[in-house]
């Protein structure tokens, strides 16, 4: 039976649920100290004096470091870049007095046990010398600017050029919809802290336990940052308690941990807390405005859609915010713009669907906003200006099956029960809406590596250092490489999560399944080439004449598939090598000239029920259901987990989550999750996700387009939409607030 599209339970997750799997931060070494950072409480200005005297005579304090007594770093004079780093130059921690941003780390206490630190952090004395500062977005809007160009625009790309002409046909247009919309500050706010463990070994070499998505990343940011050669580094990620982009960039503990352990000669763990975890980087908020110009049967003629986000004074951090909207409906005349305010704050992060799920709330509220102008059903609208072809960047898509995505969740949740007119469905007292959205997320392949082996005891191993930020990552590989040598997910073992193994990508973008997926598919296929070949060499010849396509591999032997008595067995094929493991490492490279002939998305529709509340404003997601095109899905059961969690997230982005900064301290205010809100169990309700059949043979030789962030994109406007369509309320900012709805 193959293994690829089985719904096969997470191999880890006893291990994670038994507490047995051991996180970044719970790594314990010999003589371990303990790092806790202080961080800057102005957000702008320069460290005049840390007395650091009473804080070093506590007992069990061993070194505070600051920008004065930190170590010359090479780094500090060459500025290196980390993998997913935007154009400009990166915060370097403790590099000098000036801080750039409220929160900044300024110094590292480090001593015997994590609560000395804290403490002896707490009474450190800083002195500051403050200057004037912006943060907020809506009043500096004057500064924004075009992004700089960098290497990040290569997979984040910045809007077309302009078609048509956008302010004859909007003038022109019967229908007229232009409304602006506001997108708040959302912060990272994983199960696990970031933390990061530093084991200082003989001979100065280093195995770091680091919360990340991608080792390999942090294997080469703390090689060029602190001068130290690859042999000399191994980053270990075996378990990631969620990441979503917080781990895509090496974050300022992993610094400080190999820094403090580097000096001291000691291994270090620093941890963050979770008023930390607001500190390095977050979903910028942003500005946005659609304009749509469309004839009477809703054909779109005309589309503005721009959008101004914030960034930092020292890295242009970009979002693909607006190019969905031509990609999903095909206007003639179109003007798609992006720009950028530099403020005082650190640079914002890839947050799960960076971009996208900020930018299609936009447009697909407008485009509900104008299926009531023009009288029509929601849905309507979309299949009137659905598109099988990429207008925007004139390509075929790869594939696209959002019509069936459209016509199956339709189907399911029951829209045709749906009266159009606002305010007109209800249960008890409570104002019942349904809305619905469209969703789209790019589908990226980027180059993998991966190493295949039979070990020396007989066993198929695959391995790659790849993490699994609990997307299910570990389980799928093995399905994948299962399938490669037709056995059972018992019978390989993939090794992951360590920057040792074959090269592959940070983890992200729902690009690792087709990028290492590819790699690992490659890898296998020369594995199994390779023991055929010394199969057909042994003594007793039994395999000579077999190719590929005669044998079959069993979980101990080669065998003939028409005459299984013909074997050779692994056991045979390891005496044969001396007793060594028999290896092969293959690199998948995506075939470019070929791709770029294609638009590449995963398409999704999501449908909602809201029940409101209008006495105490109270939004309830009653019932939720998307329908996702995604080409294959190679576990469906890790993938649905990926979905509702997507629209968990969907539903927090709508109704709870946004981090409050005040512009006069330029602070964020709520860096706790007591105020920081999240949905908890009771605003959960039924939630359905439906994977519709997608044939694609262009993507990569899986066939499959990755689902980490689409279920996200889609859920913010449909239940927005739904909110209108309960209440006549149109609501064009996330989150919806309860005094909203009052
Ligand atoms: Mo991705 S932005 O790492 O969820």
């Amino acid at each position: 039976m193959k293994q690829t599209g089985q719904p096969i339970s997470r191999l880890e997750g006893t291990l994670k649920v038994t507490g047995a799997a051991r996180y970044a931060g719970e790594f314990k070494h010999e003589g371990m100290l303990y790092g806790y950072v202080v961080n800057s409480t102005i957000a702008k200005g320069k460290v005049i004096r840390i007395d650091t005297e009473s804080a070093k005579r506590i007992p069990g304090v061993i070194e505070i470091f600051t920008h004065e007594n930190r170590p010359s770093l090479a780094w500090f004079d060459m500025q290196y870049s980390d993998m997913d780093a935007p154009p400009g130059s990166p915060f370097r921690p403790l590099y000098d007095a000036q801080v750039s941003y409220y929160d900044q780390p300024i110094a590292l206490v480090v001593a015997e046990t994590f609560e000395t630190a804290r403490y002896a952090a707490s009474i450190l004395h800083v002195k500051y010398e403050e200057e004037a500062f912006h943060t907020d977005l809506k009043t500096n809007i004057g500064k924004a600017r075009d992004p700089q160009l960098g290497m990040a625009t290569l997979l984040k790309p910045l809007p077309p050029k302009p078609k048509g002409d956008f302010d004859q046909a909007f003038e022109e247009a019967d229908a007229q919809i232009s409304s602006a919309y506001w997108h708040g500050t959302e912060h990272h706010n994983p199960m696990e802290m970031h933390a990061t463990t530093t084991f200082y070994e003989e001979g100065g070499k280093l195995t770091i336990f680091d919360k990340t998505q991608g080792t390999v990343n942090s294997m080469l940011y703390v090689c060029n940052v602190f001068g130290l050669s690859f042999g000399d580094v191994r980053v270990v990620a075996p378990y990631v308690g969620g990441a979503f982009g917080s781990g895509l960039r090496p974050q300022y503990q992993l610094f400080m941990s190999v820094m403090a352990a580097t000096q001291l000669k000691r291994s270090v763990r620093v941890t963050l807390d979770r008023e930390q975890m607001f500190s390095f980087g977050h979903r910028p908020p942003t500005l946005q405005r659609v304009r749509l110009g469309a004839t009477p049967d809703g054909t779109v003629t005309a589309l503005n859609h721009a959008a101004l986000a914030e960034t930092s004074q020292y890295e242009d951090y970009t979002e693909v915010v607006v190019n969905w909207s031509h990609i999903l409906y095909p206007a003639k005349n179109t003007q798609l713009d992006y720009q950028l305010v530099p403020l005082d704050i650190h640079t914002p992060l890839d947050m799960r669907a960076p971009g996208g799920s900020t930018g299609v709330f936009a447009i697909e509220s407008a485009m509900d906003e104008l299926s009531y102008q023009l009288n029509m059903d929601p849905l309507e609208l979309r299949l009137v200006n659905y598109s099988e072809r990429d207008v925007a960047q004139d390509k075929p898509f790869s594939s696209k099956e959002l019509r069936e995505c459209y016509r199956q969740g339709a189907e399911k949740f029951g829209w045709s029960a749906r009266n159009p007119e606002p305010r007109s469905m209800k249960r008890g007292h409570k104002l019942v809406g349904y809305g619905m959205a469209t969703g789209i997320w790019e589908c990226m392949t980027v180059p993998s590596r991966a190493e295949a082996v039979l070990s020396a005891s007989g066993r198929i191993e695959v391995n790659s250092a790849v993490t699994d930020i609990g997307t299910g990552t570990l389980t799928v590989m093995t399905q994948i490489a299962a399938d490669e040598f037709g056995l059972s997910t018992d019978d390989i073992t993939f090794s992951y999560g360590d920057s040792d193994l074959p090269l592959a990508p940070i983890q992200g973008g729902s690009f690792t399944v087709s990028s290492v997926g590819s790699a690992v598919v490659k890898a296998c296929q020369s594995l199994r080439k390779k023991l055929l070949k010394r199969a057909a060499r042994m003594e007793n010849f039994s395999l000579s004449q077999a190719n590929q396509a005669s044998i079959r591999f069993e979980k101990d032997r080669i065998v003939l598939s028409d005459d299984p008595a013909i074997s050779v067995s692994y056991a045979d094929l390891i005496a044969d090598h001396n007793g060594k493991a028999i290896k092969t490492t293959k690199t998948s490279i995506p075939n470019a000239f070929k791709l770029k002939k294609y638009t590449r998305a995963a398409h999704s529709a999501a449908f909602v029920e809201v029940e409101v509340d209008e006495e105490l404003g109270i939004v309830n997601v009653t019932r939720a259901i998307t329908a996702v095109a995604a080409g294959k899905i190679v576990n469906p059961k890790t993938a649905r987990s990926q979905l509702i969690g997507s629209m968990v997230w969907g539903i927090s982005k709508a109704l709870r989550e946004e981090t409050i900064s005040d512009s006069r301290f330029g602070k964020y205010l709520n860096r706790n999750l007591a105020e920081y809100h999240l949905p908890v169990h009771a605003d959960i309700h039924e939630l359905d996700a439906i994977f519709v059949d997608e044939d694609d043979t262009i993507v990569n030789p899986l066939g499959s387009k990755g689902i980490g962030e689409i279920g996200i994109v889609a859920m913010a406007p449909a239940i927005a939409n739904a909110i209108f369509h309960a209440t006549g309320k149109r609501i064009n900012h996330l989150p919806i607030h309860v005094e909203d709805l009052l």
